[in-house]
């Protein structure tokens, strides 16, 4: 029993991995999070008005923007204030989405 776990583990393990494996994030995870930006982002990312926008946006630019408006290094008072709503790994997943976006 004690194998079958490992292996079942072991297993999802690889899986993961190889889901995230080139994206860092799971695109899927980030479109349902994404919901809450379209508003302002526009569906696809294409960005509104005076909301830029994040269709194509490099990965790490976006997590370390993310980052910055919840630490409050970079402010915006509605990106602040969604910013704190997430997690880092909800930041991954979201670069994720919007990278994947034309
Ligand atoms: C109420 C409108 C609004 C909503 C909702 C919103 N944003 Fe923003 N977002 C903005 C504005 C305006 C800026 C530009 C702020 C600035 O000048 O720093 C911005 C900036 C950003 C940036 C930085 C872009 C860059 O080029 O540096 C990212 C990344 C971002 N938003 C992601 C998101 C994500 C992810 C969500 C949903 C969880 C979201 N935003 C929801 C209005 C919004």
């Amino acid at each position: 029993m004690k194998k079958f776990w490992f292996t079942a583990v072991a297993a999802l393990a690889v899986l993961a991995f190889v889901g995230t494996a080139d994206a860092g994030g799971d695109a899927a995870a980030g479109a349902k999070k994404a919901k809450s930006c379209a508003g302002c982002h526009g569906k696809k990312g294409e960005g509104k008005k005076k909301n830029p926008p994040l269709a194509g946006m490099d990965e790490a630019k976006f997590v370390k923007a993310m980052q910055d408006y919840k630490s409050g290094a970079k402010k915006h008072k509605m990106m602040q204030k969604f910013s704190k709503k997430l997690s880092d790994a909800d930041f991954a997943n979201l670069a994720a989405h919007y990278k994947g976006l034309k």
